[in-house]
């Protein structure tokens, strides 16, 4: 299951990053207390350099960059969390791996991306898994649900998962004009994220699929590589995307998941009381994540129709009658099945 890496690729992003870090922080580089030095024994703190691949507008970055504020004044400034926004440290695919290799602390990265690393993670990609927001908040956070799956790359990768942001409802927008049903997607290029999941629901959709890092889909969209893409109200509008691809469709085919991933290493070598400060701290970071999340999605809306974006309702059964087969599709093992059944359980609360 483990997705290979081209060295090319890797080793350009490692550049980026050391380079960034030897210059104290990239001319996006926001946060910045500490002086980061990754060769620093981790019990006694450090500036954690944490990859996002969203603008400074975004509420992960916002949350995060608060969430650090306070772990270095709760700690006394042992730790502290230096955002780089923007893919500075690379793209979700490249920051997965620096994160692996510990030369990057801690990384957002779509579900998507965990789901090339063990197949267990596509569960909570597959569209309508989740009702709402709140119903997978209460999940992704559930312990009992989530704490194998979040350990389950420690000794493979050196991964830990500590929890998530929602990526909120995800609808279609396109280049061309509103789709109604599926069949408005015909022959079109939908940009998807890295994932056989999401490449199957594009094509459930009616589209032809093309994966694609989040950082090139301006530029595809714009250039005509792609007509067209998915997301939420927050990424088309801090992203610009509606400038290019100015008619967004309500398919809120699926509600998306980011997750907070740190090197496995560096997290067991905190002292237990660094630790509980810094896990304390975390929860109250996602709940405040959430919190913003509506108004910033309600910002987006309206930002995103001053600038001329369009926002219309589709046939929303006709796009649920194409995507509920895709759970039996890609359900293929029983730690699948539980996880599932455990999420549609917590729904039904
Ligand atoms: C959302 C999500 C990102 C993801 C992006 C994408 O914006 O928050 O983590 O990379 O979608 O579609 O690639």
């Amino acid at each position: 299951m483990k997705r290979t890496k081209s060295l090319s690729m890797l080793a350009l992003a490692t550049a980026t990053a050391l380079t960034l870090a030897a210059c104290g922080g990239g001319g996006n580089a926001e946060g910045d207390s500490g002086d980061g030095d990754a060769a620093a024994p981790a019990e006694g703190g450090q500036a954690l350099r944490l990859a996002l691949n969203q603008t400074e507008e975004h509420p992960s970055f916002i949350a995060l960059d608060n969430f650090g504020q306070r772990l270095e004044q709760a700690t006394e400034g042992r730790w502290s969390i230096d955002v780089y926004p923007n893919e500075t440290l690379g793209a979700q695919q490249e920051a997965l791996q620096l994160v692996s290799d510990g030369t990057v602390d801690m990384a957002i990265v779509s579900g998507t991306q965990l789901e090339n690393l063990n197949e267990d993670f596509l569960v909570f990609n597959l569209p309508k898994v989740f009702d709402d927001v709140e119903h997978q908040m209460s999940v992704i956070h559930d312990e009992e649900i989530v704490g194998d799956l979040y350990s389950s790359l420690e000794e493979s990768n050196n991964l830990t998962v500590l929890g998530g942001f929602t990526q909120g409802a995800r609808s279609v927008y396109t280049t061309f004009g509103p789709v109604e049903s599926p069949d408005d997607l015909a022959g079109k290029k939908l940009r998807v994220q890295e994932s056989d999941l999401h490449i199957a629901m594009a094509e459930a959709m009616g589209a032809s699929a093309t994966p694609m890092a989040f950082g090139e889909l301006y530029t595809g969209l714009q250039s005509g590589v792609v007509d067209a893409a998915e997301n939420n109200e927050v990424s088309y509008w801090t992203q610009k995307h509606y400038e290019v691809a100015p008619h967004w469709s309500y398919t809120n085919h699926l509600v998306g998941l980011d997750y907070l991933i740190i090197n496995s290493d560096l997290l067991s070598g905190m002292s237990e009381e660094d630790r509980a400060v810094f896990d304390e701290e975390w929860t109250a970071a996602h709940e405040e994540h959430t919190e913003l999340w509506t108004t910033a999605t309600e910002d987006a809306i309206a930002q995103a129709e001053a600038g001329g974006a369009t926002f219309t309702e589709v046939d929303e059964e006709a796009f649920d009658a194409v995507l509920e087969p895709l759970a039996d599709q890609f359900i293929s093992n029983e730690s699948q099945q539980a996880l599932y059944d455990a999420a549609r359980a917590a729904a039904a609360k």
